[in-house]
């Protein structure tokens, strides 16, 4: 069952209910102000950090679960019959009703006794506000007279603070109100220097900004006691809860349609210029009073959408593929690219599976990020590979999360996942290759962003590789640390306590327990650096680096491998995990597809070997499990990942993420069929038939879809901020499409289903427009390349003169 329906040629995904399974939400902005908007106008906004900076207010787990957000009412005065044209929070049953999310923006429109209001949410670009334009038509005979309320709530900046210290809170907040302006400036007396703004284009009526004075008291936001009276109390805010709500009356003639626009920003001033007059505590608005007054004016919102729509034009126009896949083609195209911008921005803090709170920026995340990222806004990833590299420590190992308003590292969480160095070499790596600014690795870098530690980049990325050589177990494999890439694998916790976290539990001296995953990223990432190194004229660094690669990959086979697929580690107690000797958790995916995507197994069958048993027992029609038998009861030495039910999460959920290892370890067999499949499995356009069961966006990844051992088999949660976004688009694109980056240029190496007649790819790479056309002439996977019209020998395409605009690429496949 469907919910709504993709409009390719608009980029948008038309929501024709309200009631979709869950909200189905959309990001607002891509730069520093941010919002999340749902499919009936729920959600939130923040400036750059959820947790520190955040706008609007928002209560996650909520009853009905998604409740608070961009609400506009209309109120019939005639009758006093009142509605929400986003159907939340009133819910009145409405005659039309879309929601239209696209790129950066969502519009939901409706129909209710003849009125018909369209709600377009969007925030500029380089602005930090959003604007909610707002048109009412009316399709009634006669004439109507109608009020228009918006409302939001204002949080008190510190997401976590503002819902746990109430004691505080309800003491503290502090409005003004000025030409119709709302001015939320809570703390703005001492330390804060910013103050959020809620403006409105027409004259209004009235206003209220206590939260109880504009719902009544024991009311919600479906009955607001000021939108059933027709009028607002003029409340001004002294502590308590601070909202935003304007009125503005409006009389339609029969036909008639008008605008209002409705603008909600953030501001700062400097320090020595927060009043006005300087001895007041009267916010200075000199600046904001600007902003306002622009965007008030129709003329100029639409100009600031057709910026926007015109910048996403250019950004996924860098790769256009068409494929005889239309959920291949409206993902890579559109979708896909889409969510890769937003897990860069937000990486796995804030969207309606993540509160914004609980984790700021996560180093392994957002390296991984980038490999979906990178050729987008290449500036944007350089800057964030070196705010993640300044959070590694000394030792190469690295915090885990930073906090993005302050890019420190987050002490909460600290450091010791032992896979985390690496990732800032792939991050890197793909930097590079899409580059080839090799100017990065000079970078002055510093460690824990001490002053007078920098070193360059590249040495950062020593230290990376070096901290698994200097943390190896028992076997020679290295040890995990607190976890590898999966978090729930805590074989260091031993915890007997509820409440404690999984992740920073530590029981045991860590110098046993080894992960045969990170054993495969080290594989993956010294051969990268040893790229790196070459690159750098570092010939002996380089063959050292290798050395050690093939020491690693020996072990791997010693140690590491089970006779029918890669072990996945060694417990506290050196017993082997993932294996066929184990009663639950025998085989895991996660070595399965990194060692064969890493290129361990190749030449001796070990990699096709693994990749069948993965088919015989991993794989269903939903995707791949995280592993089999699914862990039936709690195992303290195994730590997070048996403490979820079976099926769900690490503990046998499908974990999207690293579907692609394995479908990049099938392409490295030459098995296009079988990497095309796994990829339509998960992929949510070719899911959107089975909306009832996914139950999550058909338009984005999911961390998770429920495996086969849990109750909900097929059901999607966690969406959007997942590393099945870059992971994805990356397999698709650079190999199964195999229009893929390298240090030397852009190589051609497609396996495609044996069924595919060919496609067509229009990529931007290093400034140069790549046409290329790749023709099946045979069933294997074999490139004969013609280049410009000259056959060219090898699968690379020569990098071309400066200034070439662009070449044409005829690759056929044998
Ligand atoms: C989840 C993991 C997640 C971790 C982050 C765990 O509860 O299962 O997927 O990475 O928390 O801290
Ligand atoms: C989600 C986390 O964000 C990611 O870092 C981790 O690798 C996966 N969960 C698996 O546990």
């Amino acid at each position: 069952m469907k919910y709504g329906y993709f409009d390719d040629q608009k980029r948008e995904y038309v929501i024709t209910q309200p009631e979709t399974p869950l909200p189905w939400i959309n990001y607002l902005g891509c730069q520093a102000y941010f919002g999340i908007i749902s499919n009936t106008a729920g959600g939130y906004s923040f400036y750059r950090d959820a947790r520190l900076r955040r706008i609007t207010r928002y209560r996650y787990n909520n009853a009905p679960y998604d409740v608070g957000g961009r609400y506009v009412y209309l109120r019939d005065d005639g009758s006093g019959e009142f509605w929400s044209p986003s159907w939340q929070p009133t819910r009145n049953k409405l005659e039309e009703y879309s929601c239209r999310h696209g790129m950066g923006y969502t519009t939901i429109a409706s129909k209710y006794r003849g009125i018909e209001a369209s709600t377009r949410y969007f925030v500029p670009l380089d602005e930090n506000l959003e604007i909610w334009q707002l048109s009412v038509t009316n399709h009634r005979p006669q004439a109507a007279e109608l009020s228009v309320f918006s409302v939001i709530e204002f949080c008190l900046w510190d997401a976590q603070d503002d819902s746990t210290n109430f004691q505080r809170n309800f003491s503290i907040g502090q409005v003004e109100m000025e030409d119709g302006v709302i001015y939320h400036k809570t703390e703005y007396r001492e330390r804060r220097d910013h103050f959020a703004f809620f403006a409105c284009s027409e004259k209004i009526a009235g206003y209220d900004t206590q939260r109880e004075a504009f719902l009544g008291p024991y009311r919600g936001w479906d009955n607001p006691a000021g939108v059933e009276r027709g009028q607002l109390s003029n409340s001004v805010a002294h502590g308590w809860a601070p909202v935003g709500s304007h009125h503005v009356k409006l009389s339609l003639k029969p036909g008639e349609c008008r605008q209002i626009i409705f603008v909600l920003g953030y501001q700062e001033n400097p320090q020595d210029q927060k009043f006005d007059p300087p001895d007041s505590q009267i916010i200075n608005k000199k600046a904001v009073k600007a902003v306002i007054a622009k965007y008030r004016v129709a003329a100029n919102a639409c100009g600031a959408f057709e910026k926007l729509r015109l910048y996403w034009n250019e950004l996924l126009g860098l790769c256009q593929v068409d494929t005889p896949d239309v959920h291949t083609n409206r993902m890579v195209n559109i979708w896909n690219a889409y969510q890769c911008m937003a897990t860069f921005n937000m990486s796995r803090s804030a969207s309606f599976y993540e509160s914004g709170i609980g984790r700021g920026l996560g180093f392994r995340d957002s390296n991984q990020d980038l490999l979906g990222f990178v050729h987008m806004v290449p500036g944007r990833a350089r800057e964030r590979i070196l705010d993640l590299a300044a959070t590694q420590l000394p030792t190469g190992g690295a915090y885990h999360q930073y906090q993005p308003l302050t890019k420190r590292g987050n002490d909460d969480v600290g450091s010791g996942f032992n896979d985390d160095p690496h990732w800032l070499i792939i991050g890197v790596g793909a930097y590079l290759k899409e580059t080839g600014d090799w100017s990065l690795l000079d970078e002055p870098v510093p460690y824990d962003n001490e002053p007078g530690s920098e070193t360059p980049l590249y040495e950062h990325l020593q230290r990376s590789f070096h901290y698994t050589l200097e943390r190896l177990g028992p076997h020679g494999l290295p040890l995990i640390g607190r976890a590898d890439w999966n978090d729930c694998l805590n074989l260091n916790c031993f915890s007997e306590s509820p409440g404690q976290s999984f992740q920073t539990t530590t029981n045991k001296d860590g110098k046993v327990a080894e992960s045969v995953f990170i054993a495969g990223l080290f594989v993956l990432a010294g051969r990268e650096l040893a790229d790196i190194a070459k690159h750098r004229g570092l010939g002996s660094e380089a063959c050292s680096y290798l050395a050690e690669v093939a020491r690693m990959d020996t072990t791997i086979r010693e140690h590491g491998w089970d006779g029918e697929w890669f072990l996945r580690a060694y417990d506290d107690f050196s017993r082997k995990i993932g294996s066929k000797e184990n009663a639950e958790g025998k085989i895991f995916i996660e070595t399965q597809g990194f060692c064969t995507l890493a290129g361990v197994g190749l030449e001796d069958g070990l990699a096709e070997r693994a990749l069948e048993s993965t088919r015989k027992l991993l794989a269903t029609e939903h995707g791949i499990v995280l592993q089999q038998p699914a862990y039936s009861k709690y195992y303290l030495e195994y730590g997070e990942i048996s403490s979820y039910p079976p099926g769900y999460k690490e503990n046998a959920g499908i974990f999207c993420h690293n579907n692609p290892w394995v479908i990049i370890g099938e392409t490295r067999v030459g098995n296009g069929d079988a990497a095309h499949d796994y990829y339509t499995r998960i992929n949510p356009s070719a899911r959107e038939e089975i909306s009832e069961v996914h139950r999550c966006e058909p338009y984005v990844y999911a961390q998770m879809i429920a495996g086969r051992d849990a109750p909900t088999y097929g059901e999607a949660k966690n969406s959007w901020l997942t590393g099945t976004a870059a992971w994805n688009y990356y397999a698709i694109t650079q190999w199964i499409l195999g229009i893929r980056t390298s240090y030397e240029g852009l190589l051609i190496a497609p396996v495609i289903p044996k069924g595919w007649r060919g496609f067509k790819v229009s990529r931007k790479f290093r400034g140069v427009t790549y046409e290329i056309e790749v023709k099946r002439a045979g069933e294997g996977n074999k490139v004969c390349l013609e280049v410009n019209g000259a056959p060219v020998q090898g699968s690379l395409v020569p990098l071309p003169p400066a200034g070439t605009k662009s070449v044409a690429v005829k690759a056929t496949l044998h």
